[in-house]
């Protein structure tokens, strides 16, 4: 992200957390279902090891390591922001766990994991530049930092009806022949909210005899 557009991001979350403190309004969730949904999206990426690595990709205040740590996750945790107020609070509240500030674009960031997860983050358009072109090197250098799959969300422009001036509305036919470029292995997912695309991309793509790809687990149905 060029230099005004992450000040200004830095300004506008900075503002929130000064008016809510570290709570979830600091972090633009309007209700705990909001976030607790997201939350649940972007770990339904899959069976996760119980002692996988995460990398969490605008970490804010590190909710989403409570949310898995909540459920049972045991594994290594690093939080980055751009913010270094955020990442102050995060790093109070949760005391335990890795926070950096920084910028996964820069390119001496090369922290990989099993999993990168980017939640409520790349749908947060920057003010000066492509904001294309933004997404497009996001979403490429956290499946570069991705041992196993990376799981981002983003708003869809399909869905007029929710508009915000700060947001970053993408098509998802384009957006997913960008993620096919990545990898064969996507899910785009847009069944939780009208206009929420849940995106998740896989490293792994060898292949049984059978043509599946060996990593790939089923879910037992549930019926209700
Ligand atoms: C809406 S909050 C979401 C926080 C967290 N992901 C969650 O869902 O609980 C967005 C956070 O992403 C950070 N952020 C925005 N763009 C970023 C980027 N390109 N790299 C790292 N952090 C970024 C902001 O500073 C802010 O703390």
């Amino acid at each position: 992200m060029d230099g005004q557009s992450r000040a200004e991001m830095t300004e506008f979350y900075s503002g929130l957390l000064k008016t809510h403190g570290p709570t979830k309004e600091a972090i633009a969730y309007s209700n705990e279902k909001q976030q607790a949904t997201r939350y649940a999206l972007m770990a339904d990426i899959g069976p996760m090891g119980r002692e996988s690595s995460v990398l969490d990709v605008g970490c804010g205040l590190g909710h989403f390591c409570e949310y898995l740590r909540g459920h049972g996750w045991g594994g290594k945790y690093l939080g980055v922001d751009i913010n270094p107020e955020m990442v102050q609070a995060a790093q109070e509240r949760l005391g335990g766990e890795g926070f950096v500030c920084g910028d996964i674009l820069s390119e001496d960031f090369d922290h990989k994991s099993d999993y990168v997860f980017c939640g409520a983050t790349i749908q947060h358009r920057p003010k000066h530049g492509d904001p294309q072109e933004y997404l497009e090197q996001m979403v490429k250098k956290m499946f570069e930092l991705t041992n196993v799959g990376v799981a981002f969300d983003i708003f869809s422009d399909r869905e007029i009806t929710f508009r915000r001036e700060h947001h970053l509305y993408v098509d998802p036919l384009e957006l997913l022949a960008f993620c096919y470029e990545l990898t064969g292995r996507v899910v785009l997912r847009n069944d939780c909210r009208p206009y929420e695309l849940m995106v998740y991309l896989f490293k792994d793509e060898n292949r049984d005899d059978l043509n599946i790809y060996s990593s790939w687990t089923s879910r037992t149905p549930q019926f209700i």
